[in-house]
């Protein structure tokens, strides 16, 4: 039997408690920490300047089948803006029946229309072997030319200091 395809749309701020609990299920299962709250959530993504989007999908009341967070960035070596895909899961439940390319077409298609987004930027963990091979499958490729660098809250604390 086939089944209807879930909606995807923008998360609202009432669905912050959902969202949350999926982004909880997508560290669990990368083993990350996670201090996130629906109120951390509402503050970086619903305030004048949102520092994330979120679409989800969603077929029951009580829980989400998948959740895709972005961020505009730019890169002037293409000359143009994109996307930063931060986390993107879907039920395991729901795995396979192509929700993951759906969340990622419509970040896609949101960030085009939004902030003339042309290109997608994301980081996959080395022991993230099928999350890997999901991408590879869609066209993404390495940049084995570039390694990504982080500077934690510690850091980032000095360096404000340092004018
Ligand atoms: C990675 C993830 C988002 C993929 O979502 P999904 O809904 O299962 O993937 P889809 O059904 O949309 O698959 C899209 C395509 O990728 C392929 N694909 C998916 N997983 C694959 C795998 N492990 N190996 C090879 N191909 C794979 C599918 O076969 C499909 O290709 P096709 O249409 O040609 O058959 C999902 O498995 C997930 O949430 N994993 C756990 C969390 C995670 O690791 N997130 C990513 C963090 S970087």
């Amino acid at each position: 039997m086939l089944s209807t395809p879930q909606t995807i749309r923008l998360a609202e701020k009432s669905d912050l408690p959902l969202l949350n609990a999926a982004l909880a299920a997508l560290s669990a299962e990368l083993d990350d920490p996670h201090p996130a709250t629906p109120e951390f959530l509402e503050q970086a993504g619903f305030g004048p300047l949102p520092a994330f989007y979120a679409l989800i999908a969603q077929s029951r009341p009580d829980v989400l089948d998948g959740a895709i967070m972005f961020s505009p960035v730019t890169s002037t070596s293409m000359a143009s803006t994109g996307s930063f895909v931060s986390d993107l899961w879907v039920a395991e439940s729901t795995r396979g029946s192509g929700l993951g390319r759906r969340l990622l077409a419509a970040a896609a298609d949101w960030s085009a229309a939004k902030w003339g987004a042309g290109y997608i930027k994301l980081a996959v963990y080395d022991q993230s072997v099928k999350s890997r091979q999901f991408y590879d499958r869609l066209g993404f490729v390495p940049k084995d030319s570039e390694t990504t660098m982080f500077l934690d809250k510690s850091g980032f604390e000095t360096l404000k200091g340092c004018k």
